[in-house]
């Protein structure tokens, strides 16, 4: 509702120049989807391949161990790249400009999609495990560069509204990926190359879109120094040539970070005022991965065949569209309910769903209504939650730092259910969910009784809660050097 509200009464903010730089950036945010919904419906014929090519290599059947470790290794090998991405953003986006840092990334695409598609032709899955992981290091830097870029150019009022889309791309990348899975579309014996390498056709778009857009005003700013290209820039960008207010609102927001030293990962852990806050950073992000919502994205179709679905790839379309639905509800709901609240939500409504599951599998009943009540809880809570309790349990100095280190957890334990899932899934057999269930308590109580409020309160207010619950240790400090040091101003941290 505020969305459209907001773009109702915004109508002259969003310039033709501004949504056609936005959609061009979003499409890094559909390939992320995409590559992580794509491996989920074309996991049996594909498997065949990898069957076939190690029999006309080997001259004996794959080994069912072994299939299950290519296989699973082939998944996750993309979180593995994710992790090196996310850690290189920065590496890129100050050197080489945000735009032109979007532009260089495809280059990876177009290597990724190379070697997955053609790999079906060399014979070879080693080719397609290559693939994997490049396509999962330009997701990662696309999670940075992307929200980055639509902040950077957005006018101040409508950036919430205009940052959600990068969520959305995501979630509609994965729905886009459960269709084209189809066995009539592009899931079947011969075309399923084309499916893997169906994500360089974004990538030419973008390549063919990003030299009309423009750089971000506030890197050509800050980074280059160059007033008068950034007012360039923000005068097509806004569509009027009054845009002396956005530039000293730049201004003051560069004043303000510069006020804040940079706090390092190291310092991060070993200062106390930081260590509690980094370790709720850090569950939160483990919470939103080891609740096993990637077992569903990778794994679904699976899921569905060995529960007797007989439409098993139109379930797992299912769960996509039930993820976009929710995402979009939940962009709505967030924005003005407590985190907490949604957070908790969440995890039980998941932890519900996982038992039901559980139940379902053991009786061979459909398990499509509980599989999509995971995902739906999934959205309202633990998908969006842990990002935004990060960026606001740390102010300006600390923050990249923190972001670092959550994102660095959370394709950790992204790979970990990637890798594990269909190991455990052999041990446990239906009763594999129940270990989500305990996890998603787990995760449950301990947000109950550790994660603040972070919903309109300052940093300050938030680091005297958690002062507060540390109890007989935090007397060692007083209040005012306390704050100081939230803020980085001490030269000793
Ligand atoms: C591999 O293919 C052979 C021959 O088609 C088949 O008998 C065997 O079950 C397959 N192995 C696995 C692990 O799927």
């Amino acid at each position: 509702m505020s969305f459209v509200f907001c773009s109702l009464c915004c109508a002259q903010q969003v310039t033709p120049q501004l949504m056609m730089a936005v959609g061009t950036a979003v499409m890094g945010s559909l390939q992320f989807g995409y590559n992580t919904g794509v491996i989920n419906a074309p996991q049996n014929i594909i498997e065949r391949f990898y069957n076939e090519t190690w029999s006309s290599r080997f001259s004996e059947p794959i080994p069912p161990g072994t299939l299950t470790a290519l296989w699973s290794l082939s998944v996750a090998i993309f979180s593995v790249g994710g992790m090196i991405g996310s850690f290189s953003i920065s590496l890129f986006v100050n050197r080489f400009g945000r735009k032109n840092s979007m532009l260089m990334a495809n280059v990876l695409v177009f290597i990724a999609a190379t070697f997955m598609g053609l790999s079906q032709l060399a014979g070879s899955f080693e080719m397609l495990i290559i693939g994997r992981f490049i396509i999962g290091v330009y997701s990662g830097l696309s999670t940075g560069f992307v929200p980055m870029y639509i902040e950077e150019i957005s006018p101040t009022s409508i950036r919430g509204a205009l940052g959600t889309l990068h969520q959305l791309g995501v979630v509609v990348g994965i729905l886009m990926a459960q269709i084209f899975g189809i066995e009539a579309i592009m899931g079947n014996a011969t075309l399923w190359p084309l499916l893997l390498g169906f994500t360089i056709l974004p990538a030419i778009l973008q390549c063919a879109l990003l030299p009309l857009c423009p750089e971000s005003p506030r890197y050509l700013l800050m980074n280059c120094n160059e007033e008068i290209k950034a007012c360039n820039v923000l005068k097509k960008l806004r569509g009027t040539d009054n845009v002396g207010e956005d530039l000293q609102e730049m201004r003051n927001e560069n004043q303000q970070m510069m006020r804040e030293k940079k706090v390092t990962i190291i310092e991060l852990f070993r200062s106390t005022i930081y260590r509690q806050p980094i370790f709720v950073a850090i569950m939160l992000q483990l919470s939103q991965q080891l609740s096993g919502i990637n077992a569903v994205f990778y794994y679904s179709t699976r899921i569905f065949e060995r529960a007797g679905v007989a439409q098993p790839v139109y379930a797992t379309i299912g769960t996509g569209v039930v993820n976009t639905a929710f995402t979009v509800v939940s962009l709505f709901v967030v924005e003005r309910v407590g985190r907490k609240p949604l957070h908790l939500t969440g995890l039980m409504g998941m932890a519900i769903s996982a038992v039901l599951l559980t139940v379902a599998m053991s009786l061979l009943v459909s398990i499509c209504m509980a599989i999509f009540s995971f995902v739906a809880f999934f959205e309202i809570g633990p998908g969006p939650i842990p990002w935004f309790i990060v960026a606001e349990l740390f102010s300006q100095g600390p923050r990249p730092a923190a972001i670092a280190v959550a994102g660095f957890c959370n394709w950790s334990a992204n790979f970990l259910v990637g890798m594990c899932f269909q190991y455990v899934e052999q041990l446990c057999g239906p009763y594999v969910f129940i270990i989500f269930t305990v996890l998603l308590l787990g995760f449950f109580t301990f947000t109950y009784f550790k994660v603040p409020e972070t919903k309109g309160r300052t940093f300050d207010e938030i680091a005297a809660g958690f002062r507060m619950s540390a109890g007989h240790g935090a007397d060692k400090y007083s209040a005012p050097e306390e704050f100081n040091t939230l803020r980085g101003d001490d030269p000793d941290l």
